[in-house]
């Protein structure tokens, strides 16, 4: 028998066409472009190219976009289903109960050709927004806002969220907050969601696999640890004691280390600058300098002193940027999968293009 790799730490499992990572060099491409180039898009484009393999010309993109407004609305009677249920503070819970609902409205869940698993990816891109906001929304005694034709994608999310259209920076921001988080290779969640394509199970099951690998607190989860962090270290004068208090203790600092990256996260540099922009409109820099200072305080503890690769990961920075957005902590993995929806159909769809069942072995002790 092989020798067991803990975590799988360092194995290929399989060949894809859809992402790069050079974790040394910090490089990520989506189908072959860097992520430096894909980020001043509009998140359909992105979503365009991860799913059908290039980008989109003039035409392409505006029937894709069509195609996607045109799907945004949920079926009214989920919503009313939903609210049967208190899913707390964790609106990922109730994503993923939305999104098995979902299927369950859909009458061509159930059918794999071509032409239902396009209708399906346009439908969950689609809808994934409406259902946060939504949910979100009734968790107050809210009602839903309708989806506005006139926003992006990202735009559109933040005004079903508030009623408010937001400012030309607040859209930018959730445009590129969702490119950035729209693919990332074998991460665990994508990894849990191709071993249930791998099985021919249908695209809204192993979307849920997706979402329920995503929400733990060392995968997409981080993102919610890295706002309730902010809010908990409560100064910049407080930095430093928070910091080493957490080391000294052996617990993990939330948005910081990869398994891939041993330098800074290509994603964290966009969502920086973002941060500090959005800090700018709004006049007040209070959370980019917080963070800036834990990113200067843990360079030093984690590279200087104990000379380990770890750095800022896509949660970090992503964190102010909410933090500026006024966005509910309790929001930020939803809203994640919200981007991450549109890598995982790709996955889902090269899996079935040329599939073996995943299915390792395990050492018997
Ligand atoms: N805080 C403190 N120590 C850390 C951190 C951190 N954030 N990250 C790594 N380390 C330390 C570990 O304690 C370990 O130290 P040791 O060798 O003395 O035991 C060493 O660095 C290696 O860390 P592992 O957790 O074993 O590395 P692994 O590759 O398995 O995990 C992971 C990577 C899960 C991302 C880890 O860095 C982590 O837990 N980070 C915090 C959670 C986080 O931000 N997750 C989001 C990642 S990005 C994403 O999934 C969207």
């Amino acid at each position: 028998m092989e020798e067991m790799k803990k975590g799988l730490e360092g194995v290929v499992a399989l060949d894809t066409k859809i992402s790069f990572i050079d974790g040394i060099q910090g490089i990520l491409m989506y189908r072959g472009i860097k992520i430096e180039e894909l980020v001043d898009l509009p998140y359909d484009a992105v979503s365009y190219l991860l799913i059908n393999g290039k980008l989109p010309d003039e035409t392409e993109l505006s029937e894709f976009s069509r195609e996607i407004k045109n799907n945004r609305n949920i079926n009214g009677k989920q919503i009313e289903v939903l609210k049967e249920f208190d899913f707390g503070f964790d609106a990922l819970d109730g994503l993923r109960t939305a999104i098995s609902c979902t299927a369950h409205f859909d009458l061509e869940n159930n059918y794999h050709s071509p032409d239902a698993n396009k209708n399906k990816s346009i439908k969950l891109v689609a809808k994934f927004p409406t259902i946060v906001a939504a949910l979100h929304r009734a968790s107050f005694n809210q009602k839903p806002i309708e989806p506005n034709e006139e926003l992006s994608h990202g735009a559109n999310f933040l005004y079903m969220l508030t009623g408010r259209i937001p400012t030309e920076l607040e859209a930018e921001a959730m445009e590129k907050d969702l490119i950035l988080s729209a693919e990332h290779e074998l991460n665990p969640s994508t990894f849990a969601l191709r071993i249930a394509a791998s099985t021919l199970s249908d695209i809204y099951s192993a979307v849920i696999c997706g979402l329920c690998t995503l929400k733990g607190p060392l995968h997409g989860g981080a993102r919610k640890g890295v706002m309730d962090m902010l809010d908990e270290v409560s100064s910049i004068e407080n930095v430093q004691s928070y910091v080493l208090g957490k080391l000294e203790r052996k617990e993990k600092i939330m948005g910081f280390g990869h398994r891939v990256y041993k330098t800074l996260d290509p994603r964290a540099r966009i969502y920086k600058d973002v941060a500090r922009r959005l800090s700018i409109e709004n006049g007040n820099s209070y959370w980019f300098d917080l963070a800036e200072e834990l990113e200067h305080i843990l360079f030093h503890e984690f590279v200087e002193v104990k000379g380990k690769p770890i750095y800022p990961n896509v949660d970090f920075y992503s964190a102010v940027v909410y933090k500026y957005l006024d966005i509910p902590a309790e929001l930020a993995t939803s809203i994640f999968a919200m981007g991450r929806v549109s890598g995982w159909i790709a996955h889902c769809m090269e899996q079935y293009d040329d599939n073996k069942v995943i299915r390792p072995r395990a050492h018997f002790v």
